[in-house]
């Protein structure tokens, strides 16, 4: 995984990415459109359910992931970042591993490529609060290396875990450890994105549960090759269009 703290871009140029990048998300739209209200953010569970899927994530977080020792990561993390976001969201957003300021904080996706992602689920009419944004691994390896096979097997039951509670929708796997993890295929991100793929859930109380998945460029990607940014808003289009959400003209 590419760190893009200390990004050496002259002004000018860092300007011109940030408006082109607004273009294709399709951001120049959204701020003259307002969601219809009847529009679905979030799965239409009640009280109680909200809440139990709620304590579940908290149990998770708390009983396993917070006291996990499975692999050295343990030796070398700050904290563990759990993932957050809405219990009952019905878009889960999957990424690699947290980085530096992931780590620093706890919570995924907050540097530069969260900043993305962020603009990404807002052109999507949507808030970070309204889907819930997690990792394959939930410590930071050391140099934001790629992750280990050891350490995925490790740690991927927690993600199952979290998605088998949130049980939402459509995932959208971002960038090729996500997708490859999750679809169990060594194919690259290149050949995976663009269309919907089935997760097959193995385990727990919704085991045999298949939930559509789209995978896409990973945000820190994206800020390295702004040329991608419109085959990603397409991936987020299908995705929207999915989920009946409307899509900006
Ligand atoms: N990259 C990721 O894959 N996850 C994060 O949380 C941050 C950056």
């Amino acid at each position: 995984m590419t760190d893009c703290a200390g990004d050496s871009q002259d002004v000018p140029s860092a300007l011109w990415m940030e408006l082109e990048t607004d273009r294709l998300l399709g951001l120049r739209a959204w701020p003259l459109l307002e969601t219809p209200s009847a529009v679905l953010k979030t799965q239409p569970v009640d009280a109680t359910e909200l809440a139990a899927r709620t304590d579940g994530l908290h149990r998770l977080d708390v009983g396993k992931v917070r006291i996990c020792s499975k692999c050295g990561l343990a030796g070398t993390r700050t904290q563990t970042v759990f993932g957050q976001g809405h219990a009952a969201a019905r878009i889960v957003f999957v990424g690699e591993a947290p980085g530096f300021e992931e780590d620093r904080q706890g919570l995924a996706f907050v540097g530069r490529a969260g900043q993305l992602l962020t603009r990404m689920i807002a052109a999507m009419g949507l808030d970070r609060e309204d889907v819930f944004i997690g990792n394959v691994l939930k410590c930071r390896p050391p140099n934001n290396r790629t992750p280990a096979a050891d350490e995925i097997a490790n740690c991927c039951p927690y993600l199952f875990e979290q998605i088998g509670i949130i049980d939402p929708e459509v995932i959208v796997a971002l960038g090729a450890p996500a997708a490859q993890t999750l679809l169990n295929t060594r194919d690259g991100i290149g050949r995976l994105r663009g269309r919907f793929h089935d997760f097959v859930l193995l385990e727990g109380p919704a085991a045999g549960k298949t939930i559509p998945l789209m995978p896409t460029f990973h945000p820190a990607y994206l800020l390295r090759s702004p040329d991608q940014k419109r085959k990603a808003w397409e991936d987020l289009q299908a995705v929207m269009e999915f989920l009946r959400l409307p899509l900006p003209e």
